[in-house]
């Protein structure tokens, strides 16, 4: 769902007569260093390359479909978002975009903590060397074996999501001997600019305690008056795949004018506020997202703005940016198998991956783009739809794109921007085998995640 989705997705033959979709593009040889990780480009044989490999090569190599991210590009990104807010403020990566162990080595070295959401990432986390007091425990509904592993562990915080949370955090760290360092989540009742599904701080949904009717205010009341609780600070996610700051400024506002309201009650202020991520990324040449020093200034001011009118410290800030981070810097690469024109409507281009690999359109009806990456072409452009092999015809991966018309099966085609929400929510619909994640960095490529067997598959059938 990049910003020029229509709410219910251009489905039909109506997609000839919407906006940009009547107008191919200029060049279908050339890619939009918007959508593309850093070191792709197209070398002058026409073949396309990431990190010095051309595609052709990874192929042969790794199979398809699989996921190619470009390391040095994901590690500029990380270091973008560091160095943009600076030392006085510290930058989570949210794992839940995309975590292996790797990635997690790759953010430590660039200096970044770590936004975990389960027991699962929690463990990965740990298990590749991320320091427990750079980790961040969040989730809306954490289990009693989780929140005793993370404060077992010494996690840097717990993100508090709920009333109850709040007894069973403060119980488990008590009967371990240890005061955990916690903060509360608000819904801050803003509508953020997204798809429905990943908006999060309207007041109708399942995050977060809600500022309205004081809400937040008796949480911070409740977990202040127990021994097993430091309360840290106050955590606010308004939502994902966002381009307009508005939203993150009265979250801002909201948040500043809560720590206000808590130092005015407790004579306590808070040091620390979250202002989770959410920053949105080019799916297509239609987006246009943020850099994250304009991001950075704009929250430091408006942060530092609300705090002297409230006569408050400014406290520390920190974000949780995923997306923004991982997402443009994988792409991935499948191989045509069949090609269908339907007269006067489209022509379908069947891959070897689908809603397997990539959920999002069919979830969210996002957008993606496509290029064919094993050759160039001089042909016509034509409009096609990019399917799946799943037995479901919603299995589409790009709903409306073009291709040059003189496509073959063996094609090699790549949809960019698929590092983040892809992998991690990959699935084994039809028992497809999920794809590999291959690194590649200045003409090296490794798996830091194998591609799945069919042994991987029977392993988990006990039956
Ligand atoms: N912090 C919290 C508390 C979150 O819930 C999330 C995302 C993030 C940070 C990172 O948001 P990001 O910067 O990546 O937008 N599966 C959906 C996105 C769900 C986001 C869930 N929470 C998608 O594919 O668009």
């Amino acid at each position: 769902m990049s910003r020029s989705a229509h709410p219910a997705g251009p489905r039909h033959a109506d997609v000839l007569t919407e906006g940009h979709y009547t107008a191919p593009p200029a060049d279908l040889n050339a890619l939009d260093p918007k959508v593309w990780a850093h070191t792709v480009s197209r070398n002058e044989d026409g073949v396309v390359s990431v990190g010095g490999i051309d595609v052709a090569t990874l192929a042969e190599e790794f199979g398809t479909p699989a996921y190619f991210m470009d390391e040095a590009d994901f590690r500029a990104r990380a270091r973008a978002w560091r160095t943009a807010f600076g030392h006085d403020a510290d930058v989570f990566y949210a794992g839940k975009a995309f975590l292996s162990r790797a990635v997690v080595r790759w953010l430590y070295e660039e200096g970044l903590n770590l936004d975990v959401c389960s027991g699962g990432e929690l463990t990965t986390a740990l298990s590749a060397g991320m320091p427990a007091d750079r980790i961040a425990f969040h989730g809306n509904n954490k289990s009693t074996e989780e929140i005793t592993k993370a404060v077992e562990s010494g996690v840097g915080r717990i993100v508090l999501d709920s009333f109850q949370e709040i007894v069973r955090v403060a119980h488990i760290a008590q009967s371990l001997g240890k005061r955990q360092r916690v903060q509360i989540r608000v819904t801050v009742g803003v509508e953020a600019h997204t798809h429905e599904f990943i908006a999060t701080a309207h007041e109708d949904q399942k995050f977060g305690i809600a500022l309205a009717d004081g809400q937040a205010a008796e949480a911070v009341r409740r977990a202040l008056a127990l021994d097993g609780l430091e309360v840290v600070g106050i955590h606010s996610h308004i939502g994902s795949q966002i381009f307009d700051m508005a939203g993150f400024e009265v979250a801002a506002r909201r948040v500043v004018a809560l720590l206000a309201a808590v130092r005015d009650e407790h004579g306590v202020e808070l040091p620390e506020i979250d202002l989770g991520g959410g920053l949105g990324i080019a799916y297509t040449s239609e987006d246009d997202p943020r850099d994250p020093h304009e991001i950075a200034k704009a929250l430091n001011e408006i942060v530092t703005r609300e705090c002297e009118a409230a006569k408050l410290q400014t406290p520390r800030i920190s974000v949780e940016p995923g997306r923004a981070i991982v997402g443009p810097t994988a792409f991935t690469l499948y191989e045509v198998g069949t090609i269908k024109p339907l007269d006067g409507l489209r022509t379908y281009v069947s891959v070897d991956g689908g809603m397997s690999d990539n959920i999002r359109t069919a979830l969210y009806d996002a957008e993606y783009s496509v290029a064919l990456v094993s050759r160039a072409s001089d042909a016509e452009p034509m409009l096609v739809r990019v399917v799946g092999k799943h037995c479901e015809s919603g299995d589409i991966v790009v709903r409306d794109a073009f291709l040059p018309a003189d496509l073959a099966p063996g094609d090699l085609i790549a949809v960019p921007a698929t590092g983040a929400y892809c992998r991690s929510m990959a699935s084994n619909y039809n028992h497809a085998l999920r794809p590999p994640v291959v690194a590649v960095n200045d003409g090296e490529a490794r798996v830091i995640v194998r591609r799945e067997t069919e042994e991987d598959l029977l392993r988990l059938d006990v039956g």
